[in-house]
């Protein structure tokens, strides 16, 4: 399998605006935001795990799942994706004639990065027989070389959709694919990737947190590790998380995921208690460092330049493009 090299392109402005002295402070941000993105005709797509402030100024909010329909659906000129770099990719190379913008470049994830593109050939290559099912967790490279893309909120549903007797090869994150052959029945070749922010939880704490907090239910994102997910109530997508803290009759919640989300848990059901889980020895680790990496004065400044832009060679595209068209006619 060739190994593939993604361009970011610094094009010119498509259109000059007016120099704004050294830019707007930070409280004029939002509203200088706003303005930017009516005349560029822009839409802003933000994941859950962004800074509440960018939450706040973004036109949709959603899971990985989502957003990709939004992004596949959209008809705005310029996508501004509020979120990591495949996730910003994965919208391209669904709306290859958008104009898709990252705030930060560098945004990108420990998943995706866990799984290099030669290496995973060649794993891959040991079992030539399977079907590849990929989380949208990765990069463009690899997307090209799987069968069939997923998500945490429907992984467990497309794999059980599989025929009985296909073997499969799951990628990159082994926590999230040992919680998938749990629940759909079917064992599967994984791929030994992890997340950094998800593997930061550890049981202690969670159990002290129980402790002081007995009537909190504990839910949980299905990238932690096994021995998390076991004192969980509930497992699910950051979507799932949130809707099921409104519909539960909890009057608390410890929350085993980017502490991000507490953002529209709290928006959406004011009266109940929201408990973050600190990283090991009480650092913020439990902050993704990647998605954090975006703030409004990059948002500001990338709608401003229309940059940094996400470019992928178009043989790439198209066959990164397969896999996420599966799932999405997979996916109720
Ligand atoms: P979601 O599928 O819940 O959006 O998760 C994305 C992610 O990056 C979790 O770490
Ligand atoms: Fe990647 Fe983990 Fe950050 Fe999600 S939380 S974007 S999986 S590093």
């Amino acid at each position: 399998m060739p190994s593939f090299s993604i361009v970011f392109a610094a094009a010119p402005l498509l259109e000059e605006l007016p120099t704004v002295g050294h830019g707007p402070s930070q409280a004029e941000l939002p509203a200088a935001i706003a303005e930017l993105r009516e005349r560029r005709g822009a839409v802003i797509l933000a994941h859950y795990y962004q800074e509440p402030e960018i939450q706040d100024i973004a036109d949709f909010i959603g899971d990985s799942l989502e957003l990709s329909r939004r992004a596949a659906e959209t008809d705005a000129r310029v996508i501004v994706f509020c979120g990591v770099h495949f996730m910003a990719e994965t919208a391209k190379i669904l709306n290859p004639s958008r104009l898709v913008l990252l705030p930060d470049l560098e945004a990108g994830c420990s998943l995706a990065e866990s799984c290099p593109p030669e290496a995973f050939a060649a794993f891959r290559a040991q079992y030539p027989d399977h079907l590849v099912v990929s989380y949208i967790n990765t990069s463009a490279a690899i997307k090209a070389q799987s069968d069939l893309i997923c998500t945490s909120s429907n992984a467990v549903d497309l794999v059980s959709q599989l025929p009985e007797d296909q073997p499969i090869l799951f990628a990159p994150d082994r926590n999230l694919g040992r919680w998938v052959q749990k629940k759909s029945g079917r064992p599967m070749v994984l791929w030994p990737g992890s997340c950094i922010v998800h593997e930061t939880f550890s049981e202690a704490t969670v159990l002290a947190l129980k402790q002081s907090h007995p009537e909190a239910e504990v839910i949980a994102h299905p990238e932690c590790e096994e021995n998390l997910l076991d004192l969980a109530d509930f497992i699910g997508s950051t979507s799932r998380l949130l809707s099921h803290s409104c519909s539960a009759d909890a009057p608390a919640f410890i929350v085993l995921t980017e502490p991000g989300i507490l953002h529209q848990m709290r928006r959406s059901v004011p009266g109940k208690t929201f408990l973050e889980v600190p990283g090991l020895d009480g650092c913020s680790c439990n902050a993704c460092p990647h998605m954090r990496r975006n703030s409004l004065a990059k948002l500001w400044l990338c709608l401003k330049n229309q940059n940094p832009r996400i470019e992928i060679p178009e043989h790439l595209r198209q066959r990164a493009l397969l896999p996420i068209q599966r799932m999405l006619a997979m996916s109720h």
